[in-house]
């Protein structure tokens, strides 16, 4: 089919046009899907360590926990509770669902109707949720929130690649992470202030303050303009044409606006995306939106975001103490967040994906054998708070090694390297495969650290060490590279070419996988 291939094939350009005030704020406004998935990885974990909180809906676990306090007790177990980390990893498991079926809503309706659809059941969960009676209505409450949560992350990123002037698409995904992290730092700072309200009704608070970041993205979806794409999608031709020359604040729009149509008539040549994903010449990127999302998860950030309050109790810390690390690990990883904005499109993914995961790796070892030293395999001891002190720092060094690495490459290198044709099945694969791997670590980590023990950061540890190696071999430099060159990347690699090479060839015509004539770089 001509269509596909004169867009695939296109050679590198840059479409006239600039990053216009308007486009900015809609992207801020959209990427606020990020912040309430931020905050909602950061709340759970402060107020399941609040007492108020945990002896009104968990008791059972309340009462261990007060059981275990002294010293004397096994400190790894005391948290471990199969409802309690419902509680936190039912969200995870609405998203993986309504990512999936946003993907239609998204492409039918709109990519701000999707949004919209996120924003509203996002605010009704966090009323169930701030007004909860019952364990019944904190968990139908995180449901309604994932369902949000799966709405969001699958249509703001689609939202801002499509709005973003192509040169600055991976700075505004990394954005994207920005907010995630500032909704977690927010969440821990919340949790610690209203810890200290007399009366143990803060967790309200906690819960409920998720819906001003959801109520600005309800409202803001409402005034949002769709993009170009989704507008040509669904055959307003005209309207998108002047929505192209508003966002790129330009009238000079003619060039891209051919290659989008060209574009959108190619994906509607696609019948089926998610058959077609499953075509041998897209091994490679069908095996990035799997593993790499796969890979991020179980480098154990969660354990740290989730239940960092928890696991400084654990290390003997004091309640508000707790928080207040959590406060920290959560400056951190905002802070390195913005080292790989900055960085990412100089020094390239692969060197701060090696370093990130070095870093990690080292970290996660000396945490092991720090909390190993102390606790053992008893969990009996007291901990010195100098001790308690260097895990943070350590911790710290771990968190910074993950938010400029898998963090926001986490998300951007899947999205990067997906040719358009298979662009929104592949973005909710990856989206499906992180969310069901945040659920999987969520729900298996306090039973893993009361089983486990100190050797559970080892065992993340060792996964660091094997995704690092999948990085080295499989995963190549897409730094630089328009996404319509991409197809050259997986030419050019010693695994990935076997896949690939052939296609020109192959019967399937329709879509051509990159330039013929266009020499293979190394990359
Ligand atoms: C991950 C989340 C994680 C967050 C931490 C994101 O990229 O997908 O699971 O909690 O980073 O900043």
């Amino acid at each position: 089919m001509a269509g596909g291939g004169a867009v695939v094939s296109k050679s590198k350009q840059e479409y006239p046009g600039r990053l216009t005030p308007f486009v900015l704020m809609a992207c801020l406004v959209a990427a606020t899907g990020g912040m309430i998935f931020g905050y909602d990885i950061g709340i759970s974990g402060g107020v399941t360590s609040m007492d108020p909180f945990l002896s009104r809906f968990f008791p059972s676990v309340y009462r261990k926990q007060q059981a275990d306090s002294s010293s004397n007790s096994n400190q790894y177990c005391k948290f471990d509770s199969q409802v309690l980390t419902m509680f936190t990893s039912s969200l995870y498991l609405a998203a993986l669902v309504a990512s999936v079926c946003a993907a239609s809503v998204t492409r039918v309706a709109g990519r701000k109707w999707s949004m919209f659809v996120g924003g509203v059941t996002f605010l009704a969960g966090c009323a169930l949720n701030g007004a909860a009676q019952d364990v019944a209505m904190l968990i139908l409450g995180r449901v309604l929130l994932g369902v949000g949560v799966g709405f969001a992350n699958q249509s703001v990123h689609v939202y801002l690649s499509e709005m973003a002037p192509a040169r600055m698409r991976g700075m505004l995904n990394n954005g994207f992470q920005l907010m995630i992290t500032l909704g977690i730092l927010a969440a821990n700072l919340i949790n610690y202030g209203t810890d200290k309200i007399a009366g143990g009704w803060g967790w309200r608070l906690s819960l409920a303050l998720a819906a001003v970041p959801a109520g600005i993205i309800t409202v803001g979806s409402f005034f949002l303009p769709d993009t170009p794409n989704s507008l040509l999608e669904r055959g307003k031709a005209d309207d998108a044409r002047e929505m192209l020359r508003r966002v790129r604040g330009t009238d000079d729009v003619e060039e891209e606006y051919g290659d989008l149509s060209a574009a959108s008539e190619a994906s509607r040549a696609v019948k089926s995306p998610w058959r077609d994903i499953l075509r041998r010449q897209y091994r490679p990127q069908l095996a990035m939106a799997v593993f790499i999302p796969l890979l991020q998860q179980l480098t154990g950030i969660n354990v740290i975001m989730f239940y960092a309050p928890v696991l400084f109790k654990t290390l003997g810390f004091g309640g508000s103490a707790s928080l207040m690390s959590a406060v920290i690990t959560g400056v951190v990883n905002l802070a390195a967040t913005l080292v790989s904005v900055f960085t990412v499109d100089r020094v390239g993914r692969r060197a701060l994906f090696l370093q990130g995961g070095a870093q990690m790796f080292a970290s996660l070892v000396a945490v092991g054998a720090l909390v190993g030293a102390k606790l053992g395999w008893s969990g009996v001891a007291e901990i010195p708070a100098g001790y308690a002190a260097a895990v943070v720092a350590v911790m710290c060094v771990y968190v910074a090694g993950f938010a400029w690495s898998w963090g926001p490459l986490g998300w951007l290198v899947p999205s990067e390297v997906m040719p358009l044709e298979v662009r929104p099945a592949g973005q909710s694969i990856t989206v499906a495969v992180n969310m069901l791997m945040t659920f999987a670590v969520a729900q298996a980590f306090l039973p893993m650290l009361c089983r486990l023990k100190f050797v559970l950061f080892f065992f993340f540890a060792a996964w660091v060490l094997v995704m690092t190696l999948f990085v080295a071999l499989f995963v190549p430099e897409t730094k630089g590279v328009p996404i319509e060159d991409m197809a050259n990347v997986w030419k050019a690699h010693w695994y990935w070419r076997r896949f690939v090479t052939d296609v020109d060839d192959a019967q399937n015509g329709d879509i051509e996988m990159g330039n013929k004539n266009s020499s293979v770089k190394n990359y």
